[in-house]
Order: structure tokens, then C-alpha cells, then sequence
């Protein structure tokens, strides 16, 4: 499978997306990774489905909505409206990962289903074929810049070894460090958002 960039622009800084997502693009990313927090299923507030349609309209995209929000059932069309390319939940949020697959797929957006570092890969092996993306999360979801958790990279493998042809994302404590163990174990989606922006000293 061909690896894919998938930068994060969390750590930026809210006032200007747009200058580094510029460069995201110019630096070869395949699509801008939106990290979407609504206070409740992690403690930060980000952003949403209007920043989303934002980018797409001035020609930024494509991109993914990581949604770490409860209930997204609720919120999937106006993600969907915004023009995402793909879209990824959490299966701890939900108790309806398969429907709410099912409906991002009859809208034609890619279907992605997350799992935090302490929830198991069975959530994902349930539904595996039927989605179009696993994110497997190498750090707890809220926060940029953390360091990896090592244990999550066997959990990679381990979905690797289970499902030889699903695209696996990784998100959290990547960079120039930690991607080539992640690839080793079978990750193909690469989010990055902390590193990206360090300034070589
Ligand atoms: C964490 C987010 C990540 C985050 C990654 O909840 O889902 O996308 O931006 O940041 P880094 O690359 O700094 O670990
Ligand atoms: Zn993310």
C-alpha cells in the first residue's frame, strides 16, 4: 500500500490555518487532518464542520475529520455537506459504529473508525469490511504533542496481520523517529501535527 500524509493542524495557530496548510499542500500532503474536539469526549474545543467547508471552497483540501465528539450520529451530515473526502469516529462514542459507516458511505465519503490506546482492536475487527479506513490512536486523543505509546504500535501489527488490505492511520507522537516502526507494523496513514511545525534549532 502507498503511505499516506495526512498532516494535522492542531497545533497551529488558530489565527492563521492558512499559511501552513499552504505549506502542508506544497510539502506533498494527501489530505489536511481536521482533529474536531467538542469538550465531552476529550476536554478541548476545537473546531468544525464550517472550518471544514472553508478549506474545500478555497481549494485546500481534500479533508478528513477526525471527530472526537459523543454522539456523532448527530453531526456526520454537516461533515458530509462540508465536502470531507473522508470522515473517522470514535467507536467508544458510538454505540452504532456499523450505521453510521453505512450512512457515510451512501453520502460517497470514506468511512475511518478510531480506537483510543486502551480500547481493543475487536471494535474494529467487527466491521473491518465494510470500512474504508482504522485509525489506530498512538496517544490519548485531546492534545498535540505527546510521545508515543509503544504498546499501540503492536496493536498495529496486530490489526495488520488481521486485515492484510485495510488502510491503517496512526495519530499522535509521530515523526521522523517513531514512522518508520509505525510503517514496519503495517500503519499506511500518517497523521502528524506537532512535528511538523518544529523549526530545526
Ligand atoms: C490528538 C489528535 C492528533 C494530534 C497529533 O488528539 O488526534 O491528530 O494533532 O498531534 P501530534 O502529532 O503533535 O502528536
Ligand atoms: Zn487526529
Amino acid at each position: 500500500m502507498t503511505p499516506r500524509l495526512c498532516p494535522s493542524i492542531l497545533s497551529c495557530d488558530p489565527s492563521d490555518f492558512l499559511t501552513p496548510i499552504r505549506e502542508m499542500k506544497a510539502g506533498g500532503a494527501d489530505l489536511i487532518h481536521l482533529d474536531v474536539m467538542d469538550g465531552s469526549f476529550v476536554p478541548p474545543i476545537t473546531f468544525g464542520a464550517d472550518l471544514a467547508g472553508s478549506l474545500v471552497r478555497q481549494g485546500l483540501g481534500p479533508v478528513e475529520a477526525h471527530l472526537m465528539i459523543v454522539e456523532p450520529e448527530r453531526h456526520l451530515a454537516s461533515f458530509v455537506q462540508a465536502g470531507c473526502r473522508r470522515v473517522v469516529f470514535h467507536a467508544e462514542a458510538t454505540a452504532h459504529s456499523h450505521r453510521l459507516i453505512q450512512t457515510l458511505k451512501e453520502s460517497g465519503v470514506e468511512a475511518g473508525l478510531a480506537i483510543n490506546p486502551g480500547t481493543p482492536i475487536d471494535a474494529i475487527l467487527a466491521v473491518a469490511g465494510d470500512l474504508d479506513l482504522a485509525l489506530v490512536m498512538t496517544v490519548n486523543p485531546g492534545w498535540g504533542g505527546q510521545r508515543l505509546i509503544e504498546s499501540c504500535v503492536e496493536k498495529v501489527r496486530a490489526l495488520r496481520h488481521a486485515c492484510p488490505d485495510l488502510p491503517i492511520q496512526v495519530d499522535g507522537g509521530v515523526d521522523d523517529r517513531t514512522i518508520g516502526a509505525l510503517w514496519q507494523a503495517g500503519a499506511t496513514d500518517f497523521v502528524a501535527g506537532s512535528h511538523l511545525l518544529r523549526r530545526p534549532s
